[in-house]
């Protein structure tokens, strides 16, 4: 597809989320070192836009050029991420006594996850910057959508990924080109590991939360679930949350367009499920500590024993008026098999676990029963079939 050259990002610069210190627009800047927290894009909005003037024709997250970080479009790798339809579970909510239910499937993305879209957007600004290796740690889904828009790139990728990962995952890194590499142990791991070759070798290492674009890609999520609920957003939204970025990346959504004037009314209080097995943002939560040593899930991308971002997570959950809960890996699976029995979607244990949280979720009042209900399914069954019975 032809892509004009006229529009312009409004990027202005990069602001601390801990100290709020502002970095100027560097190419490529990492995080805080002093705080040791995650920058945010902060943009030079946000008149004269309108909506939906978005922004250049492009059947993809990239119709929302003009929030987002990068230069000009002719430096885009796209494979088509994002516009993925919401579903409503018109069969299944009813049996689960909730009667507006939907589901936003980003199974739907190129390399058939939410990753996608973080990874578009990440790899637009590294080839934008002229770099040529990246490096990432993986629970999976990232590390095969890194794999696949370097490869459209031309960029060589280093993907760290625990051995336990399902086959599937490894496969499509080494299909695509990509080095890989094994390590024994959680993501956690392999962060550190990804952090050595960069100081060592020069690669963008581009972690969960350490670079500033990956959620930038993510958040075209929350300008989809804007535009798809036409100014009425959900009640609740319901998310499976590791690292946080599609959290953090989708209320980013609503802050900036509520910014530019076109969202009004309350804002979705934000739910945070993640597994028993490692559920860090769950123990913090109500806890205000984490006491537990994490074991892995079926739920590869919820294993994230110690999230970067951890307290925008919690900040998110806090000012929403949100929660946080666990559920156990077996019932994850009976979430997975209801929604493909009364709904036709087969999605990732990711997504099983959100169906497994709705009847604590009732139960502690944090969902009213007519309340309108979101549910972000980021993963495809597809690739667990090895971890699932
Ligand atoms: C399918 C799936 N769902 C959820 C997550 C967690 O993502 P986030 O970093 O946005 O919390 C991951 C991360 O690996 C994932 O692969």
């Amino acid at each position: 597809m032809k892509v004009a050259e006229a529009p312009v990002s409004h990027l202005s610069h990069f602001e601390c989320s801990g100290c709020h210190r502002v970095f100027e627009r560097e190419l490529l800047p990492s995080f805080c070192e002093d705080c040791h927290a995650p920058l945010l894009a902060r943009y030079g909005f946000l008149t004269g836009i309108e909506q939906p003037a978005f922004h250049i024709s492009h059947e993809s997250m990239w119709r929302y050029f003009r929030l987002l970080p990068l230069s000009a479009p002719r430096h885009i790798v796209s494979l088509g991420e994002g516009l993925t339809p919401v579903i409503s579970l018109d069969r299944l909510g009813p049996v689960l006594g909730i009667e507006h239910l939907w589901i936003k499937d980003e199974s739907l993305n190129p390399t058939g996850s939410f990753k996608a879209r973080g990874l578009s957007m990440a790899v637009s600004m590294v080839r934008q910057a002229g770099k040529t290796h990246c490096v990432v740690p993986t629970a999976g889904n990232a590390g095969g959508a890194l794999s696949a828009y370097c490869a459209k790139a031309g960029i060589k990728a280093t993907v760290i990924m625990p051995r336990h990962t399902p086959e599937v995952f490894k496969k499509e890194c080494e299909y695509f080109g990509a080095e890989l590499i094994l390590v024994d142990g959680l993501i956690d791991k392999c962060g550190w590991l990804a952090r050595e070759m960069k100081e060592k070798h020069g690669y963008v290492d581009i972690s969960t939360m350490k670079e500033p674009f990956r959620l930038e890609g993510k958040k075209t999520m929350g300008f989809e679930i804007a535009e798809q609920f036409a100014g009425k957003l959900p009640d609740v939204i319901v998310y499976p949350c590791g690292g946080g970025t599609g959290l953090i990346g989708i209320w980013k959504a609503f802050m900036e367009w509520r910014e530019l004037g076109w969202l009004e009314g309350p804002l979705p209080k934000m739910i945070a499920v993640q597994a028993a097995n490692c559920a860090p943002v769950v123990q913090s939560f109500h806890l205000g500590k984490t006491d537990q040593a994490f074991r892995p899930s079926i739920a590869n991308g919820l294993a994230v024993p110690t999230p970067f971002a951890k307290k925008m997570i919690l900040d998110i959950l806090h000012e929403s008026k949100g929660g946080a809960l666990a559920v156990e890996d077996q019932d994850m699976i009976e979430g997975v098999k209801k929604l493909a029995k009364y709904e036709g979607l087969f999605v990732a244990p990711e997504g099983g676990a959100l169906i497994a949280a709705l009847p604590q979720l009732l139960d502690q009042k944090l969902i009213q029963q007519d309340d309108t209900v979101l549910l972000i399914n980021t993963g495809s069954a597809y690739k667990y079939l090895e971890n699932m019975p």
